[in-house]
């Protein structure tokens, strides 16, 4: 009689704990059976505890610790919302951390070079060196400001203070039915700070769906006309959702925005010298996500090929964004990884060979001033030679992100 109420005990205790566990996390028996010996997410920390650790030294266990946990968001403010999220967000202890920036620093420039002859004093630069056949000049020149990065004062984005994992409730429309901000990782706002929109430019997005970056350079209120392209088409009309639940119609007519679903790495065919600005946010291994979901998660043994071709995928992108953009024009390269042949290689690459096959000479713009300005909102890779990156930190779980921005100077 008393192991019956015991093993009855053991079994409500049991029920108990199931109902614990969050449904998403519960897994039906029959399937356990069938699942993978080594899931997508085992798969891609393995892959990155080889590559990472080695790429990123010691600093990859407090970084992998910080991927493994729940990441940080931001709140990108609608400027056409009817409210006041800002002063709602202030109340909570967030803060907007663009316009509470690091104001004060030094001022720096790096020029990549492909075989362009270089200034007396370029030459003169230490540190010189060679990657991949793309001679590289690296300088820290103290009072030299070459185009100083102009921020927009029309992008807000608010987030918790250092440490504090507070989450954003869900946006709620006003009047109208726009949404009063969108929540992204606040370092993706970044490489639509530094791609430095000036009033009347044409823009290309050339990856652009699910439209946080395409939202966040919209609110700029600058751009004379922008195109954003994606070759999911159903990742498109998820854009088009999110565009239209946050501008107003009047500002999304054929005049000022082109939305399209074309592969990207064939723009260069389409349209050549033709934008100011050109960001390319590139299809990567997304590496929080492929350590945290399952699911359509690049990682998948099915996927292994896709995954591997990645890097010339990214590199024919950003060859076609080069195209695209007009001579003088600049380009933002970016990704969600913290992969040095996603990353650095490909931009070598692309710098050299826009050079050798289309005569397209570029110039690296230096993104310090803009890591300086934001330091205390973000962790960046110090000494990375080519572009900068957010790592992620528990302190200030935001990031990967990658970014390098390029000028054409013919
Ligand atoms: C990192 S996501 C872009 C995120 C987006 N910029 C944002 O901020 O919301 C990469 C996108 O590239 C798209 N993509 C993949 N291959 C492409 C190609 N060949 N041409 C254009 N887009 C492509 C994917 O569909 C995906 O939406």
């Amino acid at each position: 009689m008393a192991l019956l109420q015991d093993t009855r005990l053991l079994l409500r205790k049991v029920k108990d704990l199931r109902c614990l566990t969050p449904r998403r996390n519960r897994v039906k028996e029959k399937w356990a059976t069938t699942r993978a010996k080594y899931p997508p997410t085992s798969l891609a920390l393995q892959h990155f505890d080889a590559t990472y650790g080695v790429e990123l030294g010691k600093l990859w266990p407090s970084v992998r610790v910080a991927l493994l946990s729940e990441r940080k968001y931001g709140a990108l403010l609608n400027n056409y919302y009817h409210g006041a999220a800002l002063e709602d967000f202030e109340a909570q202890g967030c803060r907007d951390f663009i316009s509470d920036r690091d104001t004060e620093g030094r001022v720096f420039f790096f020029i990549i070079s492909t075989g362009q002859p270089c200034t007396e004093q370029e030459s003169d630069v230490a540190g010189a060196e060679e990657s991949s056949g793309v001679s590289m000049k690296k300088s820290d020149i103290d009072g030299q400001r070459l185009s100083p990065l102009q921020l927009s004062p029309n992008i807000k984005c608010v987030v918790f203070p250092r440490g504090d994992i507070t989450r954003f409730k869900p946006a709620r429309p006003d009047v109208c039915g726009l949404l009063g901000y969108y929540l992204m990782d606040a370092a993706s706002v970044l490489p639509c700070l530094a791609l430095d929109v000036q009033e009347g430019h044409s823009v290309l997005d050339l990856c652009a769906a699910p439209g946080g970056k395409t939202l966040a350079l919209l609110q700029t209120q600058s751009i004379r006309f922008l195109c954003a392209n994606d070759v999911s088409v159903s990742r498109t009309f998820r854009l088009r959702r999110v565009l239209h639940s946050y501008v107003p119609t009047q500002f999304l007519t054929d005049q000022t925005l082109r939305i399209t679903s074309f592969d990207g790495s064939k723009w260069g065919e389409i349209e050549r010298n033709t934008f100011d600005r050109v960001l390319v946010d590139v299809p990567c291994t997304t590496d929080r996500h492929s350590l945290t979901e399952d699911d359509n998660n690049i990682f998948n043994k099915m996927r292994t090929s896709e995954r591997r071709r990645l890097p010339q995928l990214q590199l024919e992108l950003l060859l076609a964004g080069i195209q695209a953009a007009c001579p003088g024009g600049e380009i933002l390269y970016s990704t969600c990884t913290l992969s040095q042949i996603q990353n650095l290689r490909v931009v070598e690459q692309a710098v050299q060979l826009a050079q050798e096959n289309h005569g397209i000479s570029l110039q690296v713009v230096d993104l310090r001033p803009l890591t300086h300005m934001f330091r205390k909102t973000f962790h960046f890779t110090p000494d990375l030679h080519l572009g900068e990156m957010v790592i992620p930190h528990l302190a200030a779980n935001f990031g990967p992100i990658y970014m390098c921005k390029l000028r054409r100077l013919t």
